[in-house]
């Protein structure tokens, strides 16, 4: 099975065409490999699997561990990482020190990076030194305590322009495409008809060329913290406290284990 490049990822622009999702483990990377083109090892895992309440106490190691557990759960799919907040932003050369840690240890193809016009340099400095990367605009979780909460990017005039540049900046660099989080579908249609690379959407209407979802969202296996835009297809979570609910009444009942789940036993009377 070929595995899926950024470079192809990069050259999959029009509309709505990438599926992508997150992953944090081998299992749930595994099950997605054959429906989606790209996964992205989110920070999210902080709050979805952590419990911290926002992305920022996620470290590097925590991101190169659940990145390496993707990787042995992927044939096809395209994988990228997030850096962790404090990883990339200090300089160019400590963003690609910590990058190339991420590529050497996970096995992933590329890595993803919040940022703004301040971060043009670092993403060209990266992908000349032979690191893909994705710069992720408009709502940045990690920039949440300057930018007054989790807040929708791109409301007017000035600051859907902001996002064009941001996007046309990046591309310059060299990024293989873009994320955009939380935009009003004005600007998001305006930033992907500014740029020749794919645009993925979370929150970011049907304009972009790709979406996104954080997966436990979808599956209704996080709930603490559920924007507009995290459709829940399922409710797994139902699903499992009833499973749970089933195993305590066999055992306190006597019902599990069973005759085949012992060893040594033929059939008990
Ligand atoms: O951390 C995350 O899950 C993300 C998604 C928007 C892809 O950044
Ligand atoms: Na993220």
């Amino acid at each position: 099975i070929k595995k899926t490049t950024t470079t192809k990822i990069q050259s999959m622009k029009g509309r709505g065409c990438i599926v992508s999702l997150t992953a944090y483990t081998k299992p749930m990377a595994q099950m997605m490999d054959s429906y989606v083109d790209l996964i992205i090892v989110g920070d999210s895992t902080g709050m979805v699997a952590y419990g911290f309440d926002s992305t920022l106490p996620v470290t590097l190691d925590m991101m190169i561990a659940h990145g390496a557990a993707v990787v042995r759960g992927v044939e096809k799919s395209c994988v990228i990482v997030d850096m962790p907040f404090g990883t990339y932003q200090e300089s160019k050369e400590v963003a690609y020190k910590n990058a190339s840690r991420v590529l050497i240890e996970t096995g992933a193809q590329g890595i993803k990076i919040e940022g703004g016009l301040e971060m043009v340099e670092t993403v060209e400095f990266l992908v000349k030194r032979g690191i893909p990367v994705m710069p992720h605009i408009g709502l940045r979780p990690q920039h949440a305590n300057s930018l007054g909460g989790f807040k929708a990017q791109g409301r007017d005039k000035q600051a859907t322009k902001l996002l064009i540049d941001e996007a046309k900046e990046f591309e310059k660099a060299g990024a293989f495409s873009l994320l955009v989080e939380g935009v009003f579908e004005n600007a998001a249609k305006q930033v992907t008809e500014s740029v020749s690379i794919p645009t993925i959407g979370i929150g970011a209407s049907p304009e972009c060329d790709g979406q996104v979802l954080v997966t436990e969202d979808m599956l209704g296996l996080f709930s603490d913290y559920t924007p507009k835009f995290a459709k829940k297809y399922v409710d797994l979570s139902s699903t499992i406290k009833e499973v749970f609910a089933e195993y305590e009444r066999e055992v306190r009942n006597g019902v599990f284990p069973a005759d085949e789940h012992c060893f040594g036993v033929k059939k008990r009377t």
